[in-house]
């Protein structure tokens, strides 16, 4: 796969996925034992940040896979970049390339921006998250954490429950999801759980606690008020007591069931405080997944072998 880009997980075979979590899994144990770092492997090449939208674990993580690998890192500080003068992001990729840039790893809050700079550009770009459309890295981790979790992804029964319209997360997981044979469920306020989400092979259900009771991974997503354009839900107290995860719904979830969360959550709103910290939750699992992760796919991209 050296020198493609990685911008979605809906052109991913099951022989790739495949590929890339046990090239995961494999990192995860290396992640969390410093003594094994292979850090050099990427000894050499230079990676560029270039985040035009807010992040923390996203970038952070990409950041620490990189050093992990040998690679060095740019953090393009787009504050204080030539973009404040105007400079277009597609000028601002171009320089960077013609700097001798390996890759570039982008977050933009316009669907397809990492597609358009691929397109343009000789060198692979990874999509760290564009608008509402995909973040496959999220996927990935998320996938892993799953896996690490069961063991096999057969028969698992997936439900996400929240702002489904505004989700890159959701879109990348389905993708991923529907080709490992996953049965994906959607539910949350009728408007925010836009009915394509059927065409592209998820099942849209409206009884939340029973398909909470039924699920194997309930996976919460957070309200997008950054993405909203207005109407889409009346109040965030009438969300939180409608669709979020509170004990009571807690305790129709089955025994081996486990509860997922990109972050940035939104305790008290999608989520309780006894949600994000019941013993089945696997939120900071998913955040320690997400080095492997990213070193995965930095491994895949760009390692010499
Ligand atoms: N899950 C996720 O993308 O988090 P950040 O926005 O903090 O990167």
């Amino acid at each position: 796969m050296k020198g493609r880009s990685f911008l979605s997980t809906a052109n991913l075979s099951l022989a790739e996925l495949g590929e890339l979590l046990f090239l995961s899994q494999d990192y995860c144990g290396v992640n969390n034992n410093h003594k094994l770092l292979p850090r050099t492997l990427l000894r050499g090449k230079m990676i560029a940040l270039v985040f035009l939208e807010a992040s923390t674990r996203t970038k952070v993580s990409f950041e620490r896979a990189a050093r992990n690998l040998g690679a060095d890192i740019i953090d393009l500080q787009t504050g204080a970049s030539s973009i404040n003068k105007g400079e277009s992001v597609m000028e601002t990729a171009k320089t960077l390339q013609a700097m001798a840039i390996d890759a570039l790893i982008v977050r933009h809050a316009s669907s397809g921006m990492p597609s358009f700079l691929a397109d343009n550009l000789y060198i692979p770009v990874i999509n760290a998250g564009d608008g509402w459309h995909e973040h496959p890295t999220q996927a990935l981790l998320d996938l892993l954490t799953i896996f690490q979790e069961f063991g096999s992804f057969a028969g698992l029964n997936v439900l996400f429950l929240g702002d489904i319209r505004h989700s890159r997360v959701a879109r990348s997981n389905l993708f991923a999801m529907k080709t490992l044979g996953i049965s994906v469920r959607m539910s949350g306020p009728a408007t925010l759980v836009p009915p394509e989400m059927k065409a592209l092979g998820a099942e849209i259900v409206t009884d939340i606690d029973q398909a909470v009771a039924e699920a194997d991974v309930v996976y919460l997503l957070r309200i997008q008020w950054e993405r909203q354009q207005s109407g889409f839900v009346s109040s965030l107290s009438e969300y939180s007591k409608l669709y979020g995860m509170d004990e009571e719904r807690l305790a129709l979830m089955q025994s081996h069931a486990i509860l997922l969360h990109p972050g940035p959550a939104n305790v008290g709103v999608e989520l309780s405080a006894a949600a994000y910290a019941w013993p089945r939750s696997r939120i900071e699992a998913q955040v320690n997944n997400g080095v492997a992760a990213r070193m995965a796919v930095l491994h895949w991209l760009l390692a010499d072998d």
